[in-house]
């Protein structure tokens, strides 16, 4: 009888594993036609019909694959190789992204990392390859928040921080979560049940693409992140007096839009003039009943602080708010800031990052060290799990936009080092 496989048996054989880069390319612009717009970019805003059909998609192809999936009760995806936990000594290793996009998004920003986790995940189960921890792929919900303004939903779930979450949700136009997240497979009222208790994770890595200029400046193909931004994120309601456009004197009118205007210059110039934090955004208004002949009723705006120093975001956080209070005083509107959603900046667990760069260096890729300016999944997953990110360049820099794109040999690159960070860890 042959001698059982010993630890460098297996080593030795998982050292040869290599994803397959024309499936892995194929997913991704499979997946990109579903929410895919005329211009080349991707709408599958979280919960969406376009959303579940990503998903479904996804699931199928695992499926197919000979993996299972679950939903988990706050809409994650969850996919692994049956049994792979009966043959494992240590906690699983967790290896995913999102899978819902912006409104008119790229088809990278999320699907890559989920869509790589299914290749490594395949890759292993092909090869039979025995791990001493089980590997379980995850795409998470809603990290965009682009149609429930609820982002890193899932990651939130799952790392149990439910006492932040609103109890029940609703879209930006008063739809609640509760029917649509039953809809993808979740249960609201069974949160709980898709949280894990820190310590029951080996690790979570996120494969992601840069959405940033650096690693195409420098010609390096693989990023490996060190910190990712903090982030607070509120909505502004402005409720003023509707009135006719011709006939209502401009004395004593109550115009929220003109408040509005002027809070969105206040909030740019929180990062280029005062320096309170390092970007500052308003990316999102409506404005009711939004007539060109009628003075409006209501402006709901969101606005986005990003820094890496959490007290620089509360010192601009402050500022905000006192600055709205004036402005709505002196423009007689009434104004409520109606949720802040934050996440605070982490730094990826340095054993991780070592692993992560000592894979890329097996495999002969060059890298660099860097921040993420965007935020991440990863970020919320580091209240209970030690954390690493992988990122590939962007071309141009650019996401959030149909141009974005990274070139197919980084996104090989970029799903052979998680494969090997997976093996390494
Ligand atoms: C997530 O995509 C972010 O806004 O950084
Ligand atoms: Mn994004
Ligand atoms: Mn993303």
């Amino acid at each position: 009888m042959p001698n059982p496989p010993t630890v460098a048996d297996k080593s030795r054989s998982n050292a040869s594993l290599r994803i397959d880069g024309a499936r892995l390319l194929d997913r991704l612009d499979r997946l990109a036609e579903i929410g895919g717009g005329e211009g080349g970019g991707v709408t599958r805003m979280g919960f969406s019909d376009a959303d579940l059909e990503g998903r479904a998609h996804v699931a199928r192809r695992a499926a197919e694959a000979g993996l299972t999936t679950t939903v988990d009760a706050g809409g994650n995806l969850l996919i692994r190789r049956p049994g792979d936990h009966r043959r494992c000594a240590r906690p699983p290793v967790l290896i995913g992204s999102h899978l819902d996009t912006v409104a008119d998004g790229g088809r990278l920003d999320g699907a890559y990392g989920v869509i790589a986790a299914l290749e490594v995940l395949q890759t292993l189960h092909e090869a039979g390859a025995e791990t001493d921890h089980e590997t379980i792929a995850i795409g998470f919900a809603n990290e965009e928040g682009a149609l429930f303004p609820q982002p890193f939903w899932g990651s939130m779930v799952l790392a149990g921080r439910l006492d932040a979450l609103p109890s029940e949700p609703e879209d930006y136009a008063g739809k609640p979560l509760r029917d649509a997240l039953s809809r993808a497979g979740g249960d609201l009222s069974q949160l709980k049940t898709a949280t894990w208790a820190p310590g029951s994770l080996t690790a979570y890595l996120e494969l992601h693409v840069e959405q940033g200029p650096v690693l195409e400046r420098l010609g390096r193909t693989i990023g490996v992140v060190e910190s990712i931004t903090g982030r607070i994120h509120m909505s502004v309601q402005l409720h003023g007096r509707a009135g006719h456009a011709g006939t209502t004197p401009m004395e004593g009118r109550r115009d929220p839009l003109v408040v509005a205007a002027s809070l969105v210059g206040a909030v740019q110039r929180l990062a280029t003039e005062e320096n309170l934090c390092r970007v500052a955004t308003v990316g999102r208004m409506e404005v009711l009943p939004n007539s060109p002949n009628t003075i409006p009723d209501s402006v709901r705006l969101d606005i986005d602080l990003r820094d890496s120093d959490p007290a620089r975001l509360d010192a601009a956080e402050g500022t905000v708010r006192k600055t709205l209070a004036d402005l709505a005083r002196v423009g007689n509107v009434r104004a409520t800031i109606e949720s802040a959603v934050r996440s605070a900046p982490v730094h990826t667990d340095p054993v991780v990052r070592d692993t992560i760069a000592a894979s890329a260096t097996e495999l002969g890729f060059s890298q660099e060290t860097l921040p993420s300016g965007a935020g991440h999944d990863a970020q919320v997953v580091a209240d209970i799990a030690p954390v690493g990110m992988i990122f590939v360049p962007s071309i141009d820099g650019v996401s959030h936009v149909p141009v974005e794109r990274t070139a197919p040999d980084d996104l090989v690159a970029g799903a052979e080092v998680l494969l090997r960070t997976v093996l390494n860890l």
